[in-house]
């Protein structure tokens, strides 16, 4: 019904899309703005120190940068960008810096239109223009269907979200290497490969159809098995309240999927696996999808009740035991083991949910008005059902990690992003921190007042070094002057000189997840038949 389209579209361009655009959008300055463009520079200067020559690979970086102006900036969240790699390639004491955007399907559409085309988490519904669903294939007739329907209080069918899914998928979050590929990650969807040198994105991955984007597809933290290689992930529903767990081979092969059952639909960024157990956090970060001009599609509602979830990992029937806790917000975990009949978790335990439904004016408050988040040590008592928990250090912190070699079982150390002092305010995390858990001391290396980092990652200095005898390894952003160094420091004493400090020839903006792939393990499949075909 090309006449009826034609019509619809020259009425949205009429439409005012003013709604919420005059408001501030800290997530679209300073450093959380977006970097415009792509990149591949020469070798960086080395500002201090020098890179070890037992460091090889490649440390790759997810953000969030949308490719174009979004139809509402004041509604634009955080976690609505397009999701861009930086990736710092390694090499004989030289590191060179690419990035590239992940070329989703949404926004291969956009790019096609020369604009954006999609409202996010808070505006889908009222920000998409009619050129964008149809994009999506709908027809003008689909979209009057639609808002009768919607109207009618009508939840859309599977046929209508398929269609719609493709625009939600950023792939933002994180990115990881799993059976064989450099995959990046976004929870409620699907994958996507990633060529690891060129970081061409090579297209959607959904381990041979095992994982159903439509089911919640896998967050973005999947745990990887020290030594095995299982992988072990979820996806979470947002229609109805339930997830779907998966444990694959290290080949990216299904070995386990089952659906579980929650009380209600709520936002579960990540979960944690010990040698035994898998362990969900199901707390009032409630998706309310069911008025779409409500802006506000995750609420804080802890009248819901807040549990933690705990099965066998490798069982498909294994009952899954519910611990009630107070409400509170986890978006990380540290790590989980078992300890005799217990699982102990660490983790970053907000005492309510940040970055959304802050009850002010704004949509967008800076996350330092949110309650912080301190990492904490639960311990489930598995038989009496007690759940106890230890405040390890009240710095707010975030990006909690251990040694990888340690995941799943007891770890000795981890680090943490902190903020420490006065700051500015043109960025969260001003320190690093280091937690010794067998002393319990917590010891910060604090950049400055105007000096920010990202997430920091382990890196060890051998394959049979001692846990977290090794390097990490993030990039800092310097508010004052608008650059960024990749940072390289002894993991062992944060208070040492850095190990290196590089300048990179174009800002790192803040963003969320990364990875380190060492060289000598590549992503050369010679000799071994891919098991899937990617579409
Ligand atoms: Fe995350």
């Amino acid at each position: 019904m090309p006449l009826l389209d034609d019509l619809l579209l020259a009425l949205d361009k009429k439409r005012p899309r003013s709604r919420g655009s005059d408001l501030p959008n800290p997530y679209l300055e300073g450093n959380f703005a977006p970097v415009g463009h792509e990149q591949d520079s020469p070798p960086l200067d080395v500002l201090q120190g020098a890179i070890p020559a037992e460091l090889r690979g490649t440390h790759y970086r997810m953000s969030p940068a949308p490719r174009f102006q979004p139809p509402n900036p004041g509604l634009y969240h955080w976690f609505d960008g397009d999701g861009m790699i930086d990736a710092f390639h390694i090499e004989d004491g030289r590191v060179t810096h690419s990035n590239r955007w992940v070329r989703t399907g949404k926004l291969a559409l956009e790019e096609r239109a020369g604009h954006a085309l999609f409202g996010g988490i808070r505006d889908l519904a009222t920000s998409t223009s009619v050129e964008g669903w149809l994009s999506l294939g709908f027809s003008a007739a689909d979209l009057l269907r639609l808002r009768v329907e919607g109207l009618l209080g009508k939840q859309p069918t599977d046929d209508q979200l398929a269609r719609v899914l493709p625009a939600m998928n950023r792939s933002n979050t994180s990115i990881a290497k799993m059976a064989g590929r450099l995959l990046s990650l976004v929870e409620g969807s699907g994958a996507h490969e990633i060529d690891p040198r060129s970081l061409a994105t090579i297209g959607p991955f959904d381990f041979g159809g095992a994982v159903d984007p439509l089911k919640g597809g896998m967050v973005a933290h999947p745990k990887i098995e020290p030594g095995t290689g299982t992988i072990y992930t979820f996806g979470y529903w947002s229609g109805r309240p339930g997830l779907t767990y998966h444990v694959l081979g290290s080949d990216g092969s299904s070995r386990l999927v089952r659906d579980i059952e929650t009380t209600y639909p709520a936002m579960m960024h990540d979960f944690s696996v010990t040698a035994t157990r898998a362990i969900f956090y199901h707390l009032p970060a409630v998706l309310c999808l069911d008025d779409v001009s409500d802006p506000n599609t995750i609420r804080w509602q802890p009248s819901r009740g807040a549990r933690i979830g705990v099965v066998l990992r490798d069982d498909p029937a294994a009952p899954v035991r519910w611990y009630e806790i107070p409400p509170c917000y986890v978006f990380h975990p540290m790590n989980a083991f078992d300890d005799g009949d217990a699982v102990v978790i660490d983790l970053v335990r907000y005492p309510r949910l940040p970055l959304f439904d802050g009850g002010g004016e704004s949509p967008n408050a800076r996350f330092e008005e949110y309650p912080p988040g301190m990492l904490v040590r639960l311990r489930l008592d598995l038989g009496t059902g007690r759940v106890s928990e230890t405040l390890l250090d009240d710095a707010p912190c975030e990006f909690p990690v251990v040694d990888p070699r340690f995941g799943m079982r007891a770890h000795r150390v981890g680090w943490v992003a902190a903020r420490r002092g006065a700051t500015c305010g043109r960025g969260i995390m001003n320190a690093i921190g280091r937690v010794d858990f067998q002393t319990g001391e917590v010891r910060y290396r604090v950049l400055g007042r105007s000096s920010y980092v990202n997430e920091a990652l382990f890196i060890p200095r051998s394959d049979d070094a001692a846990e977290g005898d090794g390097y990490l390894i993030t990039t800092a952003y310097h508010a004052d002057e608008g650059v960024s160094d990749l940072l390289i420091l002894d993991a062992t004493d944060l208070d040492r000189e850095p190990v290196a400090v590089v300048r990179t020839r174009q800002r790192v903006p803040y963003g969320f997840h990364g990875t380190w792939v060492p060289a000598a393990r590549s992503f050369d499949r010679k000799g071994e038949p891919p098991p899937f075909t990617t579409r």
